[in-house]
């Protein structure tokens, strides 16, 4: 049984101090995602990391992004150790901002995704295709190349606490979120795809869909089979529509 995942990220959003405030408001918000069986974090900036963690333990606390190198010559970048010294446990690799904006490859994600596993940490891959490539009908050819080169040289055993995001570049902060319809379609192509390569470990990864999640729009995501959560970005940075989500979520 996959447990539920409601994962907010804050992008470049939040000072120290407004990641504190949104940990301390959301602390009974952890105790109720607990009862229902769902799982709580958020994505703050690497500043706000230890912060969020001290005010709130009991959430899932990821880095937005992470360097595959355990240290050296790479300026402006984290490596693993640092963030395990802070206690994060996660960390999203691959969003398409970074893929649009830091030209990150999918071979890039490998890299950090090995070296994520390799350290016990969580990876949260994600993957989806640009505007341009959903109308040319290649979203899923795009998912896959995005799937398989960036869960390279992977064994069952390692992905077991992987997490995948289908987020279509063309719903990401446009208010124009995928239908359920479309979002289970490759969702459950993810699975498939999973199914394909590591067997039935695939049954036990959790696969989120991202893209103008909103209060009033989770619940039909999660409804679906092969959906098991949410990555979601300006609903998230609120504490009353985080609240709302997961209390969607759970209802
Ligand atoms: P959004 O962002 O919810 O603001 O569309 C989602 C994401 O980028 O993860």
């Amino acid at each position: 049984m996959r447990r539920k995942l409601l994962m907010g990220n804050w992008k470049m959003n939040k000072t120290i101090a407004e990641a504190k405030e949104f940990a301390l408001a959301s602390k009974q918000l952890s105790e109720y995602a607990k009862k229902h069986n769902v799982d709580l974090g958020v994505a703050p900036v690497y500043l706000g990391l230890s912060t969020v963690l001290e005010a709130n333990p009991n959430l899932i606390v990821a880095a937005q992004n992470v360097n595959e190198h355990e240290k050296g010559a790479y300026t402006g970048e984290i490596s693993i150790p640092m963030l395990q010294e802070l206690g994060v446990t996660w960390s999203l690799v691959g969003h398409s901002e970074r893929r649009t904006y830091y030209n990150e490859s999918d071979e890039a994600c490998n890299a950090k995704i090995k070296a994520l596993i390799a350290a016990g940490m969580v990876p949260l891959y994600c993957v989806g295709e640009t505007l341009e490539q959903f109308e040319a009908g290649a979203t899923k050819a795009v998912v896959k190349e995005q799937l398989y080169v960036g869960l390279n040289d992977l064994t069952a055993g390692d992905v077991k606490n992987l997490v995948v995001a289908y987020e279509p570049v063309w719903s990401i902060g446009t208010g124009k979120n995928a239908s359920k319809e479309i979002a289970q379609d490759v969702c459950g192509y993810i699975r498939k795809l999973l199914r394909d390569k590591f067997g039935d470990i695939a049954d036990e990864i959790r696969i989120l869909y991202g893209g103008s999640v909103k209060p009033n729009n989770v619940k039909q995501y999660l409804g679906q089979p092969d959906i098991d959560g949410a990555l979601v970005g300006g609903a998230s940075l609120a504490v009353e529509s985080y609240e709302e989500l997961l209390k969607n979520i759970v209802e």
